[in-house]
């Protein structure tokens, strides 16, 4: 086994620091924000009245139920539907905390640190252009990153020529700002990142059978090429700005 497994089996232990006198809340650095800021950007909210999507609500038929699909109908989803998506994966049910106030999501996150971003690669989403958007989670919309009419190209050579990924009707991307998570958890932090994406994509797996749609979990996958397609490599090396892909999922009508 080589020198560089090993090494990163570290990840998996939990000797790192956490809350450790030396993590930058505790030398009183001010809290990162909850979002990464894109500046100037089109803005598109999405429908919050979320009556009527959901066509199965028979949660043990859920879990059973779930595999992942691969293989999805040409049929676009209506832009409810990836509402639904968006909020059941990382949308803001409140706000919480009195010294340093923290997002409540759908999904759990180690101190509520939030430490993903979403992406969504729209092909097929009616009222939506196809292209590249940002999930905005606190006021529960997007922004428009691209528009590329090589984007099922690009996207499915960047995650290791899975054609089904950049070809379904959203891909979604998930990126980490780790400084987010380390700003409380030092070393800790990349360990506690890892286990917060499991979580977010496990709920679009679940909310996805809900609406009638199938998702493949995506861990395939070129990490300059994926960071590129986001723009995300200029971020590399800033200790506060950092941000790269960790994971993805495709989603389309089954
Ligand atoms: C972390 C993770 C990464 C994965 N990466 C890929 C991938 O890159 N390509 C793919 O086709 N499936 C991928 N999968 C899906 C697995 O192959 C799939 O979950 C597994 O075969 C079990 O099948 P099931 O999900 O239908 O139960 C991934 C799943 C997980 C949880």
């Amino acid at each position: 086994m080589s020198q560089e497994t090993m090494k990163n089996r570290t990840l998996l232990y939990a000797y790192g620091e956490t809350r450790g006198p030396q993590s930058d809340q505790a030398l009183g650095y001010p809290q990162p924000p909850f979002t990464a800021k894109k500046g100037e950007r089109e803005k598109i909210s999405l429908p919050t009245d979320l009556q009527g999507v959901i066509t199965c609500n028979d949660f043990y038929q859920l879990v059973t139920g779930r595999k992942s699909s691969r293989l999805y109908e040409e049929d676009p989803l209506c832009l409810k539907e990836l509402s639904y998506l968006l909020w059941m994966t990382q949308g803001v049910k409140e706000m919480a905390g009195v010294a340093h106030r923290v997002t409540l999501r759908n999904v759990p996150s180690a101190g509520a640190r939030h430490a993903l971003e979403t992406y969504v690669f729209v092909n097929r989403v009616e009222e939506l252009e196809a292209g590249c958007y940002h999930y905005l989670p606190e006021e529960h919309g997007l922004e428009r990153i691209s528009q590329d009419p090589q984007q099922i190209a690009k996207l499915s050579a960047a995650y290791c020529g899975q054609t089904f990924f950049g070809g379904s009707a959203v891909a979604f991307v998930w990126t980490a700002v780790p400084y987010r998570m380390e700003w409380r958890y030092g070393t800790m932090a990349e360990k506690l990142i890892l286990l917060d994406a499991g979580h977010v994509c496990q709920n679009l797996y679940l909310a996805a059978g809900s609406i009638g749609c199938g998702v493949c979990a995506i861990g395939a996958y070129e990490q300059d090429k994926a960071d590129e397609l986001l723009g995300l490599l200029e971020t590399r090396g800033q200790e506060r700005e950092e941000e790269m892909v960790v994971y993805a999922a495709s989603v389309g009508r089954k």
